[in-house]
């Protein structure tokens, strides 16, 4: 998998040390809340593991998979729920956690969407934000974000290319040739 990337973006000790703040964090806020952390599978579930591991408060978690089918109809915005949350989050603080932002469009539609739930309150937690690739009209902001990062495709981490390379433990540039061959 190594001779498949150009450069490695985010070391694991980046953000291992950066995840561990963003914990510390969260906790401090969330330590009398009991808030449900909201998973959105499957990019997200290394940074959510590690995560939650560094907020030693009570918490609860869920997870939801959706589809990134609002990429390609960009006028809609529109995001097919493939899996949803188990339980209510009705009178609950529930935290968002994202791999990356990029368009908007998932996060936009999803915080819309859980808001319509009746939760106290919702916030996004994302480790990665690529401002650069905003869709126009969206206006979302993370309330706690790890990395800004430039407009490279990136993988690892939890981030893949055709399901590939999730499992590495850093953030890398994926080499053109790999992307372009298919
Ligand atoms: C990625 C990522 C976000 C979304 C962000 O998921 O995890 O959910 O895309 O893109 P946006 O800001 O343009 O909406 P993807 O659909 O690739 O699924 P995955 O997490 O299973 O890899």
């Amino acid at each position: 998998m190594r001779n498949d990337i150009e450069g490695i973006l985010l070391s694991e000790a980046q953000i291992q040390a950066r995840v561990k703040e963003l914990g510390a964090r969260l906790a401090e806020e969330y330590r009398d809340k009991n808030p449900v952390m909201i998973c959105i599978l499957k990019g997200s579930t290394m940074f959510f593991a590690d995560l939650l591991r560094a907020m030693p408060i009570p918490l609860t978690m869920d997870f939801m998979a959706v589809s990134s089918y609002g990429r390609t109809t960009k006028s809609s915005g529109e995001v097919e729920i493939r899996k949803d949350l188990a339980g209510s989050i009705e009178h609950r603080h529930a935290i968002i956690v994202e791999d990356i932002i990029d368009s908007g469009f998932t996060l936009t539609y999803l915080s819309r969407m859980l808001s319509a739930r009746g939760a106290k309150s919702i916030r996004i937690c994302t480790l990665l934000d690529k401002p650069a690739r905003r869709a126009p009209g969206i206006t979302l902001k993370a309330d706690y974000s790890g990395f800004e990062i430039p407009d490279a495709f990136v993988v690892g981490y939890g981030l893949d290319y055709a399901e590939m390379y999730r499992n590495l433990p850093y953030i890398g540039i994926l080499k053109p040739e790999v992307y372009e061959k298919n």
